[in-house]
């Protein structure tokens, strides 16, 4: 697996590459890898010639700069996983001034409103920043497949959007959530839990099950009680839970047969913001 750590090196492999008309998988990261992170490299080495990695905590897509700080680095670890999964050719772990180099402004991108739902709302400039950072990677990678986790189902939506605004010939694939043994969606931010907090945390999971079991049996605000409910017996703190209509992200009240529906949640475990989502039956 080769490394790169600047612009300039990695755009001539990338062009070398190309002319070798070999076919490029992408998965962009902030780091701090996981089985998840894996699992998206062993999906595009399924379609491709070529797997790319990137790795950049990127500072425009934190709304909140405590966030941006406690961020997990842990490249050496990194690169490591990424070597041993054996499924990685290139990584590239671009400095600041190789993603902004007029400055770190974040670009601003409409979205169909998607943007506005959820995180959108709790997080602003929070998608322009994802938007930004992933637009500057496609320039420079060229992939032709491109893969993000479902775990961050809203951000997947956005990058489909955004590739279908800029007219990118760049296909998007959602890969499933990859989950500990019991049930906690895996995120680098899980690193920053205890034993004791990780293990409290798989209610999340737990809890989307039975929000799958109620649906279309019980009332959407009812299943909203019961979900609030929980959390307060387990003393948690629940950010939102929410179901949506998966095309809108629009908050869904009640449901109707012929649309698809998925629920969100987010909990703060002692300062530690878990996300996640499951499609309902
Ligand atoms: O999902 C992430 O890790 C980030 O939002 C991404 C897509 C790498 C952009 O910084």
């Amino acid at each position: 697996m080769q490394v790169f750590y600047n612009r300039t090196s990695f755009l001539q492999y990338i062009d070398s590459q190309k002319e070798q008309h070999k076919t490029i998988g992408f998965a962009p990261t902030m780091g701090a890898l996981h089985a998840g992170h894996i699992s998206l490299y062993e999906e595009a080495k399924k379609h491709n010639d070529i797997v790319i990695s990137s790795i950049f905590v990127n500072p425009t897509q934190f709304n909140n700069p405590e966030d941006l700080e406690k961020y997990p680095r842990t490249v050496d670890d990194d690169i490591e996983k990424l070597e041993n999964s054996k499924l990685v050719d290139a990584v590239y772990i671009p400095q600041v001034q190789d993603i902004y180099p007029d400055g770190m402004e974040r670009k601003h991108y409409e979205f169909g409103g998607i943007e506005n739902e959820m995180e959108g709302a709790a997080r602003p400039g929070h998608f322009d920043g994802v938007g930004t950072v992933v637009e500057e990677l496609f320039r420079q990678v060229k992939p032709d497949n491109a893969y993000f986790g479902e775990k961050d189902f809203q951000q997947l939506k956005i990058i489909e959007k955004l590739v279908e605004i800029l007219n990118l010939d760049i296909k998007i694939h959602g890969v499933k959530i990859h989950r500990e043994n019991n049930g906690l969606a895996m995120s680098s931010r899980n690193m920053r839990l205890s034993a004791a907090e990780k293990e409290a945390s798989s209610v999340i999971y737990q809890t989307l099950k039975k929000v799958d079991d109620w649906f279309r049996v019980v009332s959407i605000p009812e299943i909203k009680n019961r979900v609030q409910e929980i959390f307060d017996r387990d003393d948690m703190a629940l950010e939102y839970f929410l179901i949506a209509d998966e095309d809108t992200l629009r908050e869904a009240d009640f449901f109707s047969e012929d649309k698809n529906y998925r629920a969100f949640i987010v909990v703060n475990v002692d300062q530690v913001r878990l996300i996640d989502n499951m499609h309902l039956k």
